[in-house]
């Protein structure tokens, strides 16, 4: 499963691109307006910094000015993929950024129905909002699992499910054994899956007990 994380904090995406374990960004405009500065350098930077796919989503609701937003970020760079939300006007623009060879992510999805005419639609990657649906009292990932189901018998199609709204490490783990094709992960939880208190104290042991013998690795 692709990791992609979920933030437009560049500090956050270098320390973490580091780890050589992001395959890709996403952001949205609420992540935008909340780490400030000029999107489209924004987006331009985090191209910079991660080779993968880096979602960079529209905010017109009308097919010409989407388009034409989208076109404008595909510009950008090679590795933007543009995310348009999952209404009408989205899923026409999507099929057209698409067939002009320009990746796109569809969001905002909350049924397997919709997952299925985005899938019909061209996109690159479907987004569908885990963490929101589990906040109505709606299981999120029941959700994955359907659209999982649906587009296995539709190979075809082509369309990568990401799972997004993505809350704790058992978000991530749950999507992994449903087989996601990828998850988009705020920092934190990606840091968190790092943890685990037998790791710290296993360690902690091995290097009480190193000290003992006086020796360093670099030395002989
Ligand atoms: C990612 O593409 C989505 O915009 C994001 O995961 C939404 O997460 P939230 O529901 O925590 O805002």
């Amino acid at each position: 499963m692709k990791f992609f994380i979920d933030t437009a904090d560049l500090d956050e995406i270098r320390d973490l691109a580091a780890t050589g374990l992001v395959d890709g960004v996403t952001t949205n405009p609420s992540l935008i307006a909340k780490n400030g500065g000029n999107f489209l350098d924004v987006i331009q930077q985090i191209c910079a910094i991660v080779p993968g796919p880096v979602s960079a989503e529209v905010t017109a609701t009308d097919h010409e000015t989407m388009l034409a937003e989208g076109r404008r970020l595909a510009k950008l760079a090679d590795n933007v993929c543009v995310k348009v939300p999952l209404t009408p006007d989205g899923l026409k623009s999507c099929k057209a950024l698409s067939e002009e060879g320009t990746q796109v992510n569809v969001t905002l999805c909350f049924s397997p129905a919709q997952a299925l005419l985005a899938a019909k639609a061209g996109a690159s990657y479907i987004s569908p909002f885990i963490g929101r649906l589990d906040d109505i009292g709606t299981d999120g990932m029941e959700l994955i699992s359907q659209i999982l189901e649906i587009y296995a018998n539709y190979p075809e199609l082509g369309t990568e499910v990401l799972v997004a709204s993505v809350r704790s490490p058992m978000h991530v783990v749950e999507s992994a054994r449903l087989g996601a094709d990828v998850a988009t992960l705020p920092p934190a939880v990606l840091r968190s899956l790092f943890k685990h208190p037998l790791t710290d104290k296993g360690l902690d042991a091995f290097l009480a007990d190193w000290a003992k013998t006086g020796q360093n690795i670099l030395d002989t």
